[in-house]
């Protein structure tokens, strides 16, 4: 009888989890690295084109949004709000000249609270040049200028110096960013995207997406930089683009839902984490990680 009345508990208890199972979780984003696991970044950062389609002004206002769906300061005004709302929340900002701009509009109130954003590393500066600048056409003279404004508004403002280059999105790469706009100017690591498809399928095979870069042979190894190639293009893998039209399953989290996903969107992740990794480096998928 007492076995039985515990089996009743028991059962109770499970439902009552199952009840308040898609409520408000509080994640614990301070663990930093876990020894011999598997550790996923994930990296919440700006992408604005500082004018493609349209012109600069127009991606900062949001006009004419029939060339381009594009609206700077809408972004920054929600991003820095989720930030304020939420310690746990993270953002990589990239491109100071829509940065300083919507910066220059804020009251002292919420610079200051930005400002401890910036502090308590909710929100980063990474490459923070004006713009993610081309590397094959400029001159070096406009790329470092137009790194060296963007640099000296960070100092002025939050006095703080960005560590990590961000090149995902130029038509090909120079060695002159590694050594001179990387390593020469401080920067731990070089992260880039876009490169010729056969250079990209050679890395794969030979597993050398993520090396170490000298970009100068006469200044040694003190140009050498971390460097990151990414596996395909910028974006999330493929089912995880949560973007405005895009069609990627939403997780749904709710165990009375039909559609309740959150084991298949688990594994189809971990999986694309896996694979990511086996495409860029060789020695962890000798071994088992997870
Ligand atoms: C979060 O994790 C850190 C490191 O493991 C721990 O020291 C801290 O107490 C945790 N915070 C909460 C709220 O659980
Ligand atoms: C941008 O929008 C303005 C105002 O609607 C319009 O006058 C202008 O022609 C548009 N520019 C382009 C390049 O479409």
């Amino acid at each position: 009888m007492i076995r039985l009345l515990n089996n009743i508990f028991l059962l109770l208890l499970i439902i009552c989890f199952q009840a308040i199972d898609s409520k408000y979780i509080i994640y614990n984003t301070s663990q930093l690295i876990q020894p011999n696991k598997l550790n996923v970044h994930l990296v919440p950062h700006s992408h604005d084109d500082v004018g493609w389609l349209k012109t600069v002004d127009q991606y900062y206002t949001g006009a004419n949004n029939s060339i381009r769906g594009a609206c700077v300061q809408n972004v920054l005004d929600s991003v820095i709000s989720a930030l304020l709302d939420d310690k746990n929340r993270k953002f990589i900002y990239v491109e100071i000249a829509f940065f300083q701009r919507w910066w220059n509009q804020q009251s002292e109130l919420l610079k200051s609270k930005v400002k401890e954003l910036v502090n308590n590393g909710q929100l980063e500066f990474i490459n923070g040049g004006m713009c993610m600048h081309d590397e094959a056409t400029p001159h070096y003279v406009d790329l470092i200028d137009q790194t060296t404004m963007g640099h000296m508004f960070i100092n002025k403002e939050f006095g703080q110096k960005p560590r990590v280059g961000w090149q995902i999105d130029p038509f090909g790469h120079s060695a002159v960013q590694a050594y001179l706009l990387g390593a020469e100017v401080g920067f731990d690591s070089l992260f880039f995207a876009r490169m010729d498809y056969q250079d990209r399928e050679k890395r794969k095979n030979e597993k050398t997406l993520e090396i170490v870069w000298q970009g100068s042979k006469s200044l040694g190894s003190s140009s050498q930089i971390f460097t990151g190639i990414f596996p395909r293009h910028y974006d999330p893998p493929d089912g995880f683009t949560f973007e405005i039209n895009d069609v990627s399953p939403p997780i749904q989290d709710d165990h009375l839902l039909f559609d309740y996903n959150v084991q298949e969107r688990v594994d189809d992740f971990v999986a694309a984490a896996i694979a990511q990794v086996c495409n860029c480096i060789s020695v962890i998928c000798t071994g088992t990680f997870l």
